[in-house]
């Protein structure tokens, strides 16, 4: 069993996990003290400073990096602690392009929250912004873009890279104030070692990273993806009856919400105009439209002429998990044979 530490925040007595940094046991118990540059997925960072609590007796401290300790006393609230945060939050903001009406992540982006919570004046922004960033759009990845104008280098997209999947395809390049996230040699991110996957970009707080298709969904369903064996367990957001996105699910054993290139940004075929939705017969040399009753007896009339390793099937990432077991049973079971392949492993 963990060992339990306890400890107050704003006087209300607290347990934690001994190891659980500050802000982590606050979350956990509903206390939101604001953040930007932590991440639950990541080692922590202390990059941004908003996480900045009192600790009585020991002074101002990042909550994101400091263990929790038995008998602590944490104040997340006072005039020393919001004058740190405010700063913090103000120099952040005003080297940020603020156009939060369009951009897309917009009521949906982490420093929106911050600036809402800690209630960030207008006139002073605007004394602030000396730094007009007018970086051009990369947007040579064929699934996202990637607007440096509203990075905040929080440097979650760089710990992802190289935390999680090991690649490493970005990192932090110049320094001061003309610090940018960047590939190696600032090329654009299709000539770099990244491999599509967009951790990157379901990470990202702000709108820095984002997916071409914009469209938000209005309802999520959960299922497998079919792409591979892994299994990953994905949450399709649907719109209008259409796939518009797709996010791994945090609670599958198998991916705990990661996915590939494919599992994310793969669903393109499913609404796609020239996919085939009826059979298709050949008919003096030419294919032709079928019903699927036609198809079916056409093909059960002829499976007859066949037994064991005679026949194989080939069957497709593109139809459902339950579509491909069956397409299995069927093949070994009725037909005899193991020559069975899927696409996905090719
Ligand atoms: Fe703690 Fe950024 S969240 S420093």
């Amino acid at each position: 069993m963990l060992d339990e530490i306890k400890f107050a925040i704003d006087g209300t007595q607290i347990k934690a996990n001994k190891g659980d940094t500050i802000l982590k046991a606050a979350l956990k118990h509903g206390i939101y003290i604001p953040h930007l540059c932590d991440h639950p997925d990541l080692e922590p960072f202390g990059g941004c400073r908003l996480c900045m609590v009192e600790i009585k007796g020991k002074g101002l401290s990042i909550s994101c990096k400091v263990p929790v300790e038995e008998g602590l006393e944490i104040i997340t609230e006072s005039p020393e602690v919001n004058k740190v945060r405010r700063i913090a939050a103000e120099l952040l903001i005003a080297s940020h392009h603020v156009d939060c009406l369009e951009c897309a992540r917009n009521t949906d982006c982490k420093l929106q929250d911050v600036a809402s919570y800690i209630g960030i004046e207008e006139g002073r922004l605007k004394r602030l912004k000396r730094v007009i960033k007018d970086l051009p759009i990369d947007d040579s990845n064929p699934f996202f873009i990637r607007d440096l104008n509203k990075c905040v280098l929080c440097g979650i997209c760089i710990r992802t890279c190289g935390e999680i999947l090991n690649v490493g395809a970005i990192d932090f390049a110049f320094r001061g104030t003309g610090t940018l996230v960047a590939t190696v040699g600032g090329k654009p991110i299709l000539q770099s070692r990244c491999v599509s996957c967009g951790e990157c970009v379901a990470r990202c707080p702000v709108g820095a990273l984002v997916p071409k298709n914009a469209e938000r969904p209005t309802r999520e369903v959960s299922t497998v993806c079919t792409y591979c064996g892994v299994g990953c367990g994905i949450k399709l957001g649907v719109r209008g009856g259409r796939i518009v996105r797709v996010r791994g699910d945090v609670n599958s054993p198998a991916n705990r919400g990661n996915l590939c290139v494919k599992g994310r940004f793969g669903y393109d075929f499913v609404n796609h105009p020239d996919r085939l939705t009826s059979p298709l017969i050949k008919r003096n040399g030419a294919f032709v439209e079928a019903t699927f009753e036609e198809a079916l007896d056409l093909v059960a009339s002829k499976l007859t002429d066949y037994k064991g390793d005679q026949f194989a099937t080939f069957a497709s990432a593109r139809i459902t998990t339950e579509d491909n077991y069956v397409v299995q049973k069927f093949t070994r079971a009725v037909m005899g044979t193991n020559n069975l392949d899927h696409c996905a492993r090719l």
